[in-house]
């Protein structure tokens, strides 16, 4: 009998080679985004100040049990691991034709809305990588192991003073670890916010199961607190992929409201490009 390993292995291969490539929103696709961190679905999206809410959720509590005990050690990642980008969804013709890529090499490429806070990208075209193939921060293109993330809560509060229209026209582009890595371009992890200096830095991705606080990625809500005052950082852990990555490696594409929803999918369909559009708004703050 197959691994669980090699069946991933074997399904991501099948699917960048095209074989799986999801063109309908049956079930089985709908479900592999469906799958995402459980505290989406576990938590409603009404509250305006997330982040420092005390309440206690099915999520809050599960956390506060499983991380008093480690990091990572008794709550394994999830299988499979997923990875979320978020962008603006008048780039997906571009990144359909182009691939989503770095900050270093979309800037003067099809980047028309820039929605990150444009003193924290400078930091991250300074930050240098200190593993392979090194480079800068800015040189791989950023994915968050969870929706609801603190760059997207910055967005919602109207504190990033270069792009204040919200997060209603945002999509995410959804992908897995395996899938990422199949690529076959050096992928890196970190265990927080990659532009800090105290981040530490893996290539493998065997390490990810302590490298990230996995605990904390299934919580609603990060605000730190005096016991730990590093949560927010920590729920910034990244895979970065070196460059660029294909279209083929998205498995779905995840919007706030219908409308936006419509737009993602109007725009792949013509393009000959459809995955499933999932409209989320507990993904969102
Ligand atoms: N956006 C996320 O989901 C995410 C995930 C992890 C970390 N971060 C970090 O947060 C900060 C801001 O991130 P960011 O979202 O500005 O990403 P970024 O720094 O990688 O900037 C590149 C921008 O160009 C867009 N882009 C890439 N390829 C494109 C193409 N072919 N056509 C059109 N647009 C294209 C990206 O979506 C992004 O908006 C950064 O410091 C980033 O590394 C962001």
């Amino acid at each position: 009998m197959r691994s669980d390993a090699t069946h991933r292995i074997s399904e991501s291969a099948r699917l960048l080679s095209g074989e799986l490539h999801p063109r309908t929103s049956s079930r089985l696709e709908r479900d592999r985004v469906d799958g995402m961190p459980p505290h989406s679905v576990e938590v409603g999206h009404s509250s305006r100040d997330p982040a420092n809410r005390g309440v206690a959720t099915p999520a809050t509590h599960y956390r506060l049990t499983a991380m008093s005990c480690s990091r990572g050690a008794l709550v394994p990642r999830p299988n499979p691991t997923y990875a979320v980008h978020f962008t603006h969804v008048s780039h997906l013709e571009s990144i359909v034709a182009q691939g989503l890529l770095a900050d270093s090499h979309a800037q003067g490429a099809g980047l028309k809305v820039e929605v990150g806070n444009t003193g924290i990208k400078d930091q991250r075209r300074r930050r240098e990588v200190p593993v392979a193939p090194r480079g800068v921060v800015a040189d791989y293109v950023p994915f968050y192991f969870a929706p609801r993330s603190p760059m997207m809560f910055a967005i919602e509060c109207g504190n990033v003073p270069t792009y204040t229209a919200g997060c209603d026209e945002l999509v995410y582009l959804v992908s897995t670890v395996d899938l990422l890595c199949a690529l076959g371009q050096p992928v890196t992890f970190t265990d927080r916010n990659a532009a800090l200096n105290v981040a530490r830095y893996s290539t493998a991705p065997e390490d990810l199961d302590d490298l990230v606080d996995w605990p904390l990625m299934k919580a609603a809500y990060w605000r730190n607190t005096s016991d730990d005052p590093e949560r927010r950082e920590r729920r910034m852990a990244e895979c970065l992929v070196h460059r660029r990555v294909p279209w083929a490696a998205f498995t779905g594409v995840v919007a706030r409201k219908q409308t936006c929803a419509a737009v993602a999918h109007a725009t792949l369909d013509s393009l000959g490009a459809s995955i499933p559009v999932s409209v989320r708004p507990n993904w969102y703050f």
